[in-house]
């Protein structure tokens, strides 16, 4: 293919940034990568003046930034296709297509008619936003969000729900009701890096783990799903159970991330 990725990343990634990576190699293309802590951001560079430089070598750009709403900013100076790879507390876009077609490829079946639990931090867990919103385009699926109070899934992700007409309820207990209706559980972490007070943090970390206690309640062709990393909120004990879905999941990013690069640098 013989065309140049510019792998940029202003927040801390082990799966995103190496799929991608690995993505664009398969596809035979190659990476420069671009870490902000060794980069001219730190000389105070502006995100714009940054992803227009490196415009000038490369092909398509993959950015990950702590900022809400920054990538979708500096597209507007792109010329380039740029990737957003998480931008802060908002959308995580190519994880939620990976996500969508895990559902996919575990059910073998189009992700419509389902009923989608998510779990955890829905306020800063920016996968759930993207999942949420993209599921909406297939029909006659609906949500159980779970979560303390405090970390709810944010008005402007059950907005978009409301409009498209898709069901949902919220609750702050994974009961036994919610596991037994469940056909994909999504378990997110508590989101330490977007808490103002660490206290708060240290307060509901640690707020739900699924073992195989909690599995034993849920369907027996469920999905268990994880974006990853984990810090204790599913059990290792559970990944040898077949709904576990998790390293499936994310090695279904690469194919996604492969068929995306080739679709936006016009190479499929
Ligand atoms: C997620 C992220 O970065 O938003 N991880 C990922 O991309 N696989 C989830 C998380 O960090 O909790």
């Amino acid at each position: 293919m013989g065309k140049l990725l510019a792998n940029v990343f202003y927040e801390p990634s082990t799966r995103t940034s190496c799929s991608f990576n690995a993505a664009m190699l398969r596809l035979g293309g190659q990476v420069i990568q671009v870490k902000a802590s060794t980069s001219s951001v730190k000389k105070g560079e502006t995100l714009q003046d940054t992803i227009r430089s490196l415009e000038c070598y490369t092909d398509v750009t993959v950015l990950r930034h702590p900022e809400k709403s920054s990538v979708a900013r500096v597209s507007a100076h792109c010329e380039n296709p740029i990737l957003n790879a998480g931008d802060g507390a908002g959308e995580h876009p190519t994880q939620a297509l990976l996500d969508a077609y895990t559902i996919y490829r575990e059910r073998s079946a189009m992700p419509e008619g389902l009923t989608i639990t998510m779990v955890g931090d829905l306020k800063f867990g920016r996968t759930v936003h993207s999942l949420a919103r993209l599921l909406t385009m297939f029909p006659n699926n609906n949500y159980q969000f779970i979560s303390p109070g405090e970390l709810a899934m944010p008005e402007y992700v059950t907005a978009v729900l409301d409009a498209a007409g898709v069901t949902y309820t919220s609750a702050s207990e994974l009961s036994e009701e919610v596991l037994g209706t469940s056909d994909v559980i999504y378990v997110t972490r508590i989101q330490k890096e977007r808490f103002e007070c660490q206290e708060t943090y240290e307060r509901l970390k640690g707020c739900y783990c699924v073992t195989p206690e909690v599995m034993a309640k849920a369907k027996a062709d469920c999905v268990l799903m994880h974006p990853l990393p984990r810090v204790g909120e599913i059990s290792e004990e559970v990944d040898s159970d077949p709904r576990a879905a998790y390293f499936r999941q994310m090695k279904n990013g690469m194919y996604i991330r492969m068929a995306l690069i080739a679709l936006v640098t016009g190479s499929n």
